[in-house]
Protein backbone atom coordinates (compact mmCIF):
# COMPACT_ATOMS: atom_id res chain seq x y z
CA UNK A 1 0.00 0.00 0.00
CA UNK A 2 1.15 3.48 -0.55
CA UNK A 3 3.28 5.21 2.10
CA UNK A 4 1.58 8.43 1.52
CA UNK A 5 -1.51 7.11 3.39
CA UNK A 6 -2.78 8.20 6.91
CA UNK A 7 -0.92 6.08 10.01
CA UNK A 8 -0.41 6.50 13.44
CA UNK A 9 -2.55 6.86 16.81
CA UNK A 10 -6.25 7.17 16.65
CA UNK A 11 -8.69 6.95 19.18
CA UNK A 12 -12.18 5.37 19.07
CA UNK A 13 -15.42 6.53 20.88
CA UNK A 14 -18.41 4.82 21.77
CA UNK A 15 -21.80 5.05 23.89
CA UNK A 16 -23.98 2.60 22.85
CA UNK A 17 -28.03 1.72 24.07
CA UNK A 18 -26.79 0.66 27.53
CA UNK A 19 -26.39 4.12 28.25
CA UNK A 20 -23.64 2.84 30.87
CA UNK A 21 -19.68 4.04 29.84
CA UNK A 22 -18.23 6.01 27.51
CA UNK A 23 -15.92 3.46 25.52
CA UNK A 24 -12.72 5.21 24.75
CA UNK A 25 -9.55 3.65 22.98
CA UNK A 26 -6.36 4.14 21.44
CA UNK A 27 -4.79 2.41 18.62
CA UNK A 28 -2.22 2.19 16.71
CA UNK A 29 -3.09 1.96 12.99
CA UNK A 30 -0.05 0.95 10.32
CA UNK A 31 -0.30 2.20 7.07
CA UNK A 32 -1.62 -1.70 6.22
CA UNK A 33 -4.88 -0.62 8.77
CA UNK A 34 -3.17 -3.10 11.01
CA UNK A 35 -4.25 -2.53 14.33
CA UNK A 36 -2.68 -2.59 17.95
CA UNK A 37 -4.99 -1.94 20.93
CA UNK A 38 -3.19 -0.07 23.32
CA UNK A 39 -5.29 1.24 25.66
CA UNK A 40 -9.20 1.98 26.58
CA UNK A 41 -11.14 3.36 29.58
CA UNK A 42 -15.10 3.30 30.32
CA UNK A 43 -15.57 6.06 32.35
CA UNK A 44 -19.33 5.82 33.31
CA UNK A 45 -21.78 8.38 31.66
CA UNK A 46 -23.28 10.61 34.90
CA UNK A 47 -27.17 9.92 36.26
CA UNK A 48 -28.20 12.99 34.84
CA UNK A 49 -27.19 12.79 31.75
CA UNK A 50 -27.86 9.27 31.05
CA UNK A 51 -31.64 10.35 32.41
CA UNK A 52 -31.80 13.31 29.38
CA UNK A 53 -30.30 10.72 26.95
CA UNK A 54 -33.40 8.67 28.00
CA UNK A 55 -36.15 11.01 27.58
CA UNK A 56 -35.04 12.59 24.30
CA UNK A 57 -34.38 8.70 22.94
CA UNK A 58 -37.64 7.42 24.47
CA UNK A 59 -39.81 10.32 23.23
CA UNK A 60 -40.68 11.87 26.35
CA UNK A 61 -39.38 15.36 25.43
CA UNK A 62 -39.45 16.32 21.90
CA UNK A 63 -38.01 20.07 22.95
CA UNK A 64 -35.30 21.07 20.47
CA UNK A 65 -33.82 23.26 23.23
CA UNK A 66 -33.47 20.17 25.24
CA UNK A 67 -31.75 18.00 22.27
CA UNK A 68 -29.23 20.81 21.79
CA UNK A 69 -28.24 20.80 25.26
CA UNK A 70 -27.82 17.20 25.53
CA UNK A 71 -25.72 17.46 22.62
CA UNK A 72 -22.94 19.91 24.24
CA UNK A 73 -22.83 17.62 27.23
CA UNK A 74 -22.17 14.73 25.27
CA UNK A 75 -19.67 16.73 23.54
CA UNK A 76 -17.86 18.08 26.89
CA UNK A 77 -18.11 14.49 28.42
CA UNK A 78 -16.33 12.88 25.12
CA UNK A 79 -14.05 15.60 25.56
CA UNK A 80 -13.08 15.19 28.83
CA UNK A 81 -12.59 11.02 28.26
CA UNK A 82 -10.11 12.00 25.82
CA UNK A 83 -8.75 14.18 27.75
CA UNK A 84 -8.03 11.50 30.45
CA UNK A 85 -7.07 8.54 28.03
CA UNK A 86 -4.31 10.86 26.48
CA UNK A 87 -2.88 12.04 29.74
CA UNK A 88 -2.84 8.94 31.35
CA UNK A 89 -0.54 7.80 27.80
CA UNK A 90 1.26 10.94 28.04
CA UNK A 91 0.06 11.88 24.91
CA UNK A 92 -0.33 15.88 23.67
CA UNK A 93 -3.56 15.82 21.39
CA UNK A 94 -1.38 16.73 18.08
CA UNK A 95 -0.13 13.29 17.67
CA UNK A 96 -3.31 11.78 17.08
CA UNK A 97 -4.61 11.33 13.67
CA UNK A 98 -8.30 11.50 14.08
CA UNK A 99 -11.31 10.04 16.54
CA UNK A 100 -13.79 7.97 15.17
CA UNK A 101 -16.79 9.10 17.68
CA UNK A 102 -20.23 7.20 17.07
CA UNK A 103 -21.94 9.70 19.42
CA UNK A 104 -25.09 8.73 21.05
CA UNK A 105 -28.15 7.52 19.04
CA UNK A 106 -31.43 9.17 20.22
CA UNK A 107 -33.71 7.78 16.95
CA UNK A 108 -32.68 4.67 14.45
CA UNK A 109 -35.55 4.28 12.20
CA UNK A 110 -34.12 2.44 9.10
CA UNK A 111 -37.18 1.12 7.99
CA UNK A 112 -39.41 4.70 8.45
CA UNK A 113 -40.11 6.60 5.29
CA UNK A 114 -38.03 7.75 4.48
CA UNK A 115 -35.66 5.98 6.70
CA UNK A 116 -33.78 8.36 9.25
CA UNK A 117 -31.20 7.84 12.22
CA UNK A 118 -29.65 10.27 14.74
CA UNK A 119 -26.61 10.80 16.90
CA UNK A 120 -25.68 13.44 19.13
CA UNK A 121 -22.50 14.75 20.28
CA UNK A 122 -21.24 16.84 17.50
CA UNK A 123 -18.38 16.02 15.73
CA UNK A 124 -17.45 19.66 14.27
CA UNK A 125 -17.65 20.99 17.74
CA UNK A 126 -15.72 18.18 19.21
CA UNK A 127 -13.12 18.38 16.89
CA UNK A 128 -12.56 21.97 17.94
CA UNK A 129 -12.67 21.22 21.88
CA UNK A 130 -9.86 18.80 21.53
CA UNK A 131 -8.13 20.12 18.44
CA UNK A 132 -8.26 16.79 17.00
CA UNK A 133 -9.92 15.30 13.60
CA UNK A 134 -13.29 13.96 14.35
CA UNK A 135 -14.83 11.58 12.04
CA UNK A 136 -18.64 11.52 13.03
CA UNK A 137 -21.83 10.39 11.66
CA UNK A 138 -20.84 6.93 10.28
CA UNK A 139 -24.35 6.05 9.62
CA UNK A 140 -25.99 8.38 7.53
CA UNK A 141 -24.60 7.40 3.87
CA UNK A 142 -24.95 3.98 4.10
CA UNK A 143 -28.73 4.60 4.79
CA UNK A 144 -28.82 7.28 1.95
CA UNK A 145 -27.85 4.36 -0.20
CA UNK A 146 -30.67 2.06 0.84
CA UNK A 147 -28.93 0.54 3.03
CA UNK A 148 -30.03 0.29 7.36
CA UNK A 149 -27.18 2.29 8.92
CA UNK A 150 -26.45 -0.80 10.83
CA UNK A 151 -24.38 -3.02 11.49
CA UNK A 152 -21.40 -1.91 10.43
CA UNK A 153 -19.24 -4.07 12.75
CA UNK A 154 -18.85 -6.88 10.80
CA UNK A 155 -15.76 -5.47 8.50
CA UNK A 156 -13.69 -4.53 11.45
CA UNK A 157 -14.61 -8.11 13.39
CA UNK A 158 -13.15 -9.56 9.82
CA UNK A 159 -10.17 -7.60 10.22
CA UNK A 160 -9.47 -8.30 13.51
CA UNK A 161 -10.82 -12.19 13.47
CA UNK A 162 -10.40 -13.62 9.75
CA UNK A 163 -8.57 -16.80 9.86
CA UNK A 164 -8.72 -18.98 6.60
CA UNK A 165 -10.14 -21.91 6.60
CA UNK A 166 -12.39 -21.55 10.27
CA UNK A 167 -16.01 -20.56 9.93
CA UNK A 168 -16.14 -18.15 12.63
CA UNK A 169 -19.00 -15.66 14.17
CA UNK A 170 -18.52 -12.80 16.51
CA UNK A 171 -21.18 -11.89 18.34
CA UNK A 172 -21.39 -8.34 19.83
CA UNK A 173 -23.57 -8.25 23.65
CA UNK A 174 -24.17 -4.86 23.79
CA UNK A 175 -27.84 -3.23 24.48
CA UNK A 176 -28.73 -5.49 21.16
CA UNK A 177 -26.86 -8.26 20.27
CA UNK A 178 -25.53 -8.35 16.50
CA UNK A 179 -23.43 -11.32 14.97
CA UNK A 180 -20.87 -10.97 12.20
CA UNK A 181 -20.25 -14.09 10.02
CA UNK A 182 -16.88 -14.56 8.94
CA UNK A 183 -16.87 -17.84 6.19
CA UNK A 184 -13.87 -19.12 5.92
CA UNK A 185 -13.61 -18.17 2.13
CA UNK A 186 -13.34 -14.80 3.22
CA UNK A 187 -17.36 -13.39 3.12
CA UNK A 188 -18.72 -11.43 5.21
CA UNK A 189 -22.58 -11.72 6.48
CA UNK A 190 -23.88 -9.54 9.47
CA UNK A 191 -27.31 -8.81 11.06
CA UNK A 192 -28.81 -7.85 14.32
CA UNK A 193 -30.62 -10.74 16.35
CA UNK A 194 -32.85 -8.71 18.75
CA UNK A 195 -31.46 -7.66 21.95
CA UNK A 196 -28.73 -8.31 24.20
CA UNK A 197 -28.85 -6.44 27.57
CA UNK A 198 -31.23 -4.06 26.85
CA UNK A 199 -34.57 -5.76 27.97
CA UNK A 200 -32.58 -6.75 31.09
CA UNK A 201 -31.11 -3.76 32.00
CA UNK A 202 -34.69 -1.75 31.73
CA UNK A 203 -36.80 -4.13 33.85
CA UNK A 204 -34.39 -4.36 36.92
CA UNK A 205 -34.04 -0.80 36.60
CA UNK A 206 -37.82 0.31 36.72
CA UNK A 207 -37.99 -3.07 39.26
CA UNK A 208 -35.10 -2.78 41.76
CA UNK A 209 -33.58 0.56 40.78
CA UNK A 210 -30.43 -0.59 39.59
CA UNK A 211 -28.56 -0.03 36.68
CA UNK A 212 -27.84 -3.90 35.31
CA UNK A 213 -28.55 -7.46 36.40
CA UNK A 214 -24.80 -7.40 38.39
CA UNK A 215 -23.51 -10.72 37.57
CA UNK A 216 -26.91 -12.26 36.53
CA UNK A 217 -27.46 -12.30 40.56
CA UNK A 218 -31.38 -11.39 40.36
CA UNK A 219 -31.58 -13.73 36.77
CA UNK A 220 -30.65 -16.84 38.79
CA UNK A 221 -33.09 -16.01 41.61
CA UNK A 222 -36.00 -16.32 39.19
CA UNK A 223 -37.02 -19.70 37.03
CA UNK A 224 -37.68 -19.50 33.56
CA UNK A 225 -41.17 -18.90 32.52
CA UNK A 226 -41.79 -21.25 29.50
CA UNK A 227 -44.97 -19.47 28.02
CA UNK A 228 -43.74 -16.32 28.61
CA UNK A 229 -40.49 -16.99 26.45
CA UNK A 230 -42.23 -18.73 23.58
CA UNK A 231 -44.85 -15.53 23.70
CA UNK A 232 -41.72 -13.24 23.38
CA UNK A 233 -40.61 -15.05 20.69
CA UNK A 234 -43.18 -14.92 18.18
CA UNK A 235 -42.25 -11.32 17.84
CA UNK A 236 -42.41 -10.91 13.63
CA UNK A 237 -39.25 -9.02 13.89
CA UNK A 238 -37.41 -11.57 14.71
CA UNK A 239 -38.51 -14.05 11.78
CA UNK A 240 -37.50 -10.89 9.21
CA UNK A 241 -34.86 -12.08 6.93
CA UNK A 242 -31.37 -9.66 7.04
CA UNK A 243 -30.74 -7.12 5.77
CA UNK A 244 -31.94 -6.28 9.86
CA UNK A 245 -31.21 -4.12 12.57
CA UNK A 246 -33.27 -3.10 15.30
CA UNK A 247 -32.81 -1.00 18.64
CA UNK A 248 -34.80 0.85 21.88
CA UNK A 249 -37.63 1.70 19.80
CA UNK A 250 -38.93 -1.72 19.41
CA UNK A 251 -37.43 -3.58 22.26
CA UNK A 252 -38.44 -1.68 25.32
CA UNK A 253 -40.70 -2.13 28.50
CA UNK A 254 -43.83 -0.68 26.69
CA UNK A 255 -42.84 -3.77 24.34
CA UNK A 256 -42.55 -6.12 26.93
CA UNK A 257 -45.46 -4.49 28.52
CA UNK A 258 -47.88 -6.37 25.55
CA UNK A 259 -46.93 -9.94 26.91
CA UNK A 260 -46.83 -8.95 30.90
CA UNK A 261 -49.76 -6.74 31.94
CA UNK A 262 -51.91 -9.27 32.40
CA UNK A 263 -49.98 -12.17 34.04
CA UNK A 264 -48.66 -12.29 37.67
CA UNK A 265 -45.34 -13.64 37.07
CA UNK A 266 -43.01 -12.78 39.76
CA UNK A 267 -40.32 -9.88 38.43
CA UNK A 268 -37.16 -12.21 39.18
CA UNK A 269 -38.75 -14.89 37.11
CA UNK A 270 -39.72 -12.38 33.90
CA UNK A 271 -35.85 -11.51 34.43
CA UNK A 272 -34.31 -15.06 34.17
CA UNK A 273 -36.97 -14.95 31.21
CA UNK A 274 -35.37 -12.18 29.45
CA UNK A 275 -32.43 -13.70 30.12
CA UNK A 276 -33.08 -16.73 28.03
CA UNK A 277 -34.77 -14.92 25.40
CA UNK A 278 -31.99 -13.68 24.71
CA UNK A 279 -29.68 -16.24 25.14
CA UNK A 280 -32.23 -18.51 22.37
CA UNK A 281 -32.65 -15.27 19.72
CA UNK A 282 -28.76 -15.23 19.45
CA UNK A 283 -28.72 -18.89 19.20
CA UNK A 284 -31.30 -18.71 16.86
CA UNK A 285 -29.74 -16.80 14.54
CA UNK A 286 -26.66 -18.96 14.69
CA UNK A 287 -28.79 -21.84 13.65
CA UNK A 288 -30.09 -19.98 11.26
CA UNK A 289 -27.53 -17.94 9.37
CA UNK A 290 -23.98 -19.99 10.57
CA UNK A 291 -24.91 -23.32 10.86
CA UNK A 292 -21.69 -24.18 10.00
CA UNK A 293 -19.78 -21.83 12.84
CA UNK A 294 -16.69 -23.35 14.47
CA UNK A 295 -15.63 -20.70 16.41
CA UNK A 296 -17.91 -18.09 18.08
CA UNK A 297 -16.11 -14.83 19.73
CA UNK A 298 -18.03 -12.55 22.44
CA UNK A 299 -17.00 -9.77 22.67
CA UNK A 300 -19.08 -6.11 24.41
CA UNK A 301 -20.72 -5.91 28.36
CA UNK A 302 -22.90 -8.97 27.55
CA UNK A 303 -19.10 -11.06 28.07
CA UNK A 304 -19.83 -10.25 31.52
CA UNK A 305 -23.00 -11.72 32.15
CA UNK A 306 -22.34 -15.39 33.77
CA UNK A 307 -25.74 -16.85 33.09
CA UNK A 308 -25.78 -15.50 29.41
CA UNK A 309 -22.42 -16.78 28.85
CA UNK A 310 -23.51 -20.06 30.06
CA UNK A 311 -26.87 -20.27 28.02
CA UNK A 312 -25.18 -19.43 24.82
CA UNK A 313 -22.68 -21.91 25.44
CA UNK A 314 -25.35 -24.47 25.88
CA UNK A 315 -27.34 -23.57 22.71
CA UNK A 316 -24.42 -22.55 20.34
CA UNK A 317 -23.70 -24.78 17.74
CA UNK A 318 -20.38 -23.18 17.88
CA UNK A 319 -18.17 -23.22 21.15
CA UNK A 320 -17.78 -19.79 22.49
CA UNK A 321 -14.75 -17.97 23.77
CA UNK A 322 -14.64 -14.44 24.80
CA UNK A 323 -12.54 -11.49 23.34
CA UNK A 324 -9.97 -11.95 25.71
CA UNK A 325 -8.86 -15.06 24.53
CA UNK A 326 -7.31 -13.19 21.54
CA UNK A 327 -6.07 -10.50 23.55
CA UNK A 328 -8.76 -7.99 23.11
CA UNK A 329 -10.82 -6.55 26.07
CA UNK A 330 -14.85 -7.30 25.21
CA UNK A 331 -15.18 -3.75 25.93
CA UNK A 332 -13.22 -1.79 23.32
CA UNK A 333 -13.88 -3.72 20.29
CA UNK A 334 -16.90 -1.41 19.12
CA UNK A 335 -15.37 1.79 19.96
CA UNK A 336 -11.84 0.25 18.01
CA UNK A 337 -13.96 0.31 15.56
CA UNK A 338 -14.77 3.69 14.53
CA UNK A 339 -11.11 4.16 15.40
CA UNK A 340 -10.36 1.91 12.64
CA UNK A 341 -13.42 3.66 10.25
CA UNK A 342 -12.13 7.05 10.72
CA UNK A 343 -8.72 5.72 9.59
CA UNK A 344 -10.34 4.04 6.71
CA UNK A 345 -12.66 7.63 5.87
CA UNK A 346 -9.03 9.17 6.12
CA UNK A 347 -7.76 6.80 3.87
CA UNK A 348 -10.68 7.16 1.13
CA UNK A 349 -11.88 3.48 1.81
CA UNK A 350 -15.33 2.58 2.14
CA UNK A 351 -16.68 1.25 5.44
CA UNK A 352 -19.67 -0.52 4.99
CA UNK A 353 -20.54 -4.13 3.32
CA UNK A 354 -23.91 -3.35 1.21
CA UNK A 355 -25.01 -7.52 1.83
CA UNK A 356 -24.73 -6.65 5.55
CA UNK A 357 -26.51 -3.52 5.42
CA UNK A 358 -28.33 -3.61 2.31
CA UNK A 359 -26.98 -0.21 0.77
CA UNK A 360 -26.80 -0.39 -2.69
CA UNK A 361 -23.38 0.22 -2.83
CA UNK A 362 -19.93 0.56 -0.94
CA UNK A 363 -19.63 3.82 0.52
CA UNK A 364 -16.76 6.15 2.57
CA UNK A 365 -18.38 6.56 5.77
CA UNK A 366 -18.73 9.72 8.27
CA UNK A 367 -18.22 13.15 7.88
CA UNK A 368 -14.99 14.67 8.62
CA UNK A 369 -14.47 17.50 10.98
CA UNK A 370 -10.93 18.92 10.53
CA UNK A 371 -9.27 20.84 12.81
CA UNK A 372 -7.75 24.59 12.09
CA UNK A 373 -4.76 26.33 13.64
CA UNK A 374 -7.18 29.02 15.07
CA UNK A 375 -9.56 25.77 16.72
CA UNK A 376 -6.15 23.99 18.08
CA UNK A 377 -4.51 27.64 19.74
CA UNK A 378 -7.78 28.18 21.18
CA UNK A 379 -8.66 24.62 22.63
CA UNK A 380 -5.40 25.09 24.36
CA UNK A 381 -6.01 28.22 25.65
CA UNK A 382 -9.47 27.25 27.02
CA UNK A 383 -7.49 24.23 29.05
N1 LIG B 1 -20.89 -7.90 35.55
C1 LIG B 1 -21.93 -7.83 34.70
N2 LIG B 1 -23.01 -8.63 34.89
C2 LIG B 1 -24.07 -8.58 34.06
N3 LIG B 1 -24.15 -7.74 33.01
C3 LIG B 1 -23.11 -6.91 32.77
C4 LIG B 1 -21.95 -6.92 33.60
N4 LIG B 1 -21.08 -5.97 33.11
C5 LIG B 1 -21.69 -5.41 32.03
N5 LIG B 1 -22.91 -5.96 31.83
C6 LIG B 1 -23.90 -5.60 30.80
O1 LIG B 1 -23.26 -4.98 29.71
C7 LIG B 1 -23.96 -3.76 29.39
C8 LIG B 1 -23.04 -2.79 28.67
O2 LIG B 1 -22.63 -3.40 27.47
P1 LIG B 1 -22.04 -2.55 26.25
O3 LIG B 1 -21.29 -1.39 26.78
O4 LIG B 1 -21.35 -3.49 25.35
O5 LIG B 1 -23.38 -2.08 25.56
P2 LIG B 1 -23.70 -0.75 24.74
O6 LIG B 1 -23.09 0.41 25.43
O7 LIG B 1 -25.16 -0.74 24.53
O8 LIG B 1 -22.97 -0.98 23.38
P3 LIG B 1 -23.55 -1.31 21.91
O9 LIG B 1 -23.40 -0.09 21.13
O10 LIG B 1 -22.68 -2.41 21.40
O11 LIG B 1 -25.00 -1.68 22.02
C9 LIG B 1 -24.48 -3.28 30.73
O12 LIG B 1 -25.56 -2.39 30.60
C10 LIG B 1 -24.90 -4.61 31.36
O13 LIG B 1 -26.17 -5.00 30.95
MG1 LIG C 1 -21.54 0.61 26.60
Amino acid sequence: MSSSLTAGYFIGLMTGTSLDAVDTVLLQINNDGQTEFLDGITPEIPDTLRQSIQSISHGITDRIDDICRLDICLVNLYADCVGRLLSRNGLQAGKIMAIGSHGQTVRHCPDCNPPYTLQLGNGERLAGQIGITCVSDFRQRDMLYGGQGAPLAPLFHHHLFFKKGINRIVINLGGIANISILHQNGDIEGLDTGPANILMDQWIRQQQQQRYDKDAHWARSGQLHPTLLARLLDEPWLQQKPPKSTGPELFNLKWLGKFIDDTNIAPKDIQRTLCEYSAVTIADAIHSYAPDSEEAIICGGGAYNPLLIERLRELSPAPIFISDHYGISPDWIEAGMFAWLAWRTLNGMPGNIPAVTGADRETILGAIHSISADAVSSSTQAK
